[in-house]
């Protein structure tokens, strides 16, 4: 059985665990567009690929599958999401599958104002969120929202060009430097971020891993610790579903006042996944038995409490 892990950039962990999860059952392959990419050199074989928004470049992914018998693909980044969901029907034509939630659901989570409406009309809680600057000013002159509030882009990742803002005039020299633009009231509360697997074949979320963010550096958790509720499994557990998010997915979520508040989801391995892996829980063995025909079962809040993650840089030495 062989995997393809497209845009790996530096995520060198995740290409060791599926090696580690296959050993001599298969290999692992990854692509990206950057030579200097280092978890290219963790796969047992590696392509370089065009960017994902140039031509020429989903052929290239298709004949890397077929010319290396590629039983699933995915993708660790999220613009390329879209793409997959896209030709799903022409991976599987191929006897690839890709693992990614459907395109409706992947479009969802890839634009933070669809998300909150999502969000808002299946009353789960919500971060207050704008789209349009005139309504904003008109509600914070009616009282419905005050400063400080957070300004990030639509279809933000890794925390760029993320900001807390206090004044009209700071909101709208935010607003003449850049596009899609949308405005949350600010959220001051603990966060917390949860890695989740469903089942591909039962479509149960069957796996969750859920830790508090205690420190965050360029957009990913840098520093958590893993905690247990059953209120914010039983949550996610309904969002999950009726989002009908498939695969492995990465969630996060404030909690203010005793409740939990759904941010934003990105339906790929997160950043701090090696917290969950090294806690116990086996993402890459849950997708390789769905690959190989059998049913998880469901194993929830299968790690200890009080397990520490703290990242730290390693480099990659290597002749090219
Ligand atoms: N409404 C908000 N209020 C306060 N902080 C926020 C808010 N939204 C996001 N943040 C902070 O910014 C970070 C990045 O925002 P997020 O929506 O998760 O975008 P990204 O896709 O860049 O991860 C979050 O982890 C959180 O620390
Ligand atoms: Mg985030």
């Amino acid at each position: 059985m062989n995997i393809l892990i497209l845009s790996c950039g530096s995520r060198n962990k995740i290409v060791e665990y599926f090696k580690n999860e296959l050993k001599t059952k298969g290999k692992v392959f990854a692509t990206d567009c950057d030579v200097l990419a280092p978890a290219l050199y963790e796969a047992d074989q590696y392509f370089i690929v065009p960017r994902i928004d140039e031509d020429g470049y989903i052929d290239s992914v298709f004949s890397i599958c077929k010319e290396n018998d590629i039983q699933a693909v995915f993708s660790l980044i999220d613009p390329e999401l879209n793409l997959l969901a896209n030709y799903a029907n022409e991976f599987e034509n191929i006897g690839t599958i890709p693992i990614v939630s459907s395109s409706k659901v992947v479009d969802i989570c890839y634009n933070k104002y669809k998300m909150f409406e999502f969000l808002k009309n299946n009353e789960f809680n919500t971060i207050q969120t704008y789209i349009n600057k005139e309504q904003f000013y008109s509600d914070v002159e009616l009282g419905l929202i005050s400063y400080p509030v957070f300004i990030k882009p639509i279809h933000g990742s890794a925390s760029i060009n993320i900001n807390k803002v206090g004044s009209k005039e700071e909101v709208e020299l935010l607003f003449s430097k850049y596009n899609n633009l949308i405005i949350q009231e600010y959220i001051q509360g603990v966060e917390y971020g949860a890695d989740v697997y469903i089942d591909l074949i039962s479509g149960e979320p069957v796996s969750m891993f859920t830790k508090k963010k205690i420190k965050m550096k360029s957009g990913e958790t840098d520093k958590s610790v893993s905690v247990k509720d059953k209120k914010l499994f039983e949550l996610i557990r309904y969002f999950v579903k009726l989002a009908g998010l498939r695969g492995v997915i990465d969630v996060d979520i404030f909690e203010v006042n005793g409740e939990y508040y759904i941010s934003e989801v990105n339906p790929r391995f997160g950043g701090g996944y090696p917290h969950a892996y090294g806690s116990g829980v086996n993402f890459p063995k849950m997708l390789i038995n769905n690959l190989q025909g059998n049913v998880n079962k469901i194993e929830i809040g299968d790690y200890n409490e009080g397990i520490y993650m703290m990242k730290y840089g390693e480099v990659y030495i290597s002749k090219i």
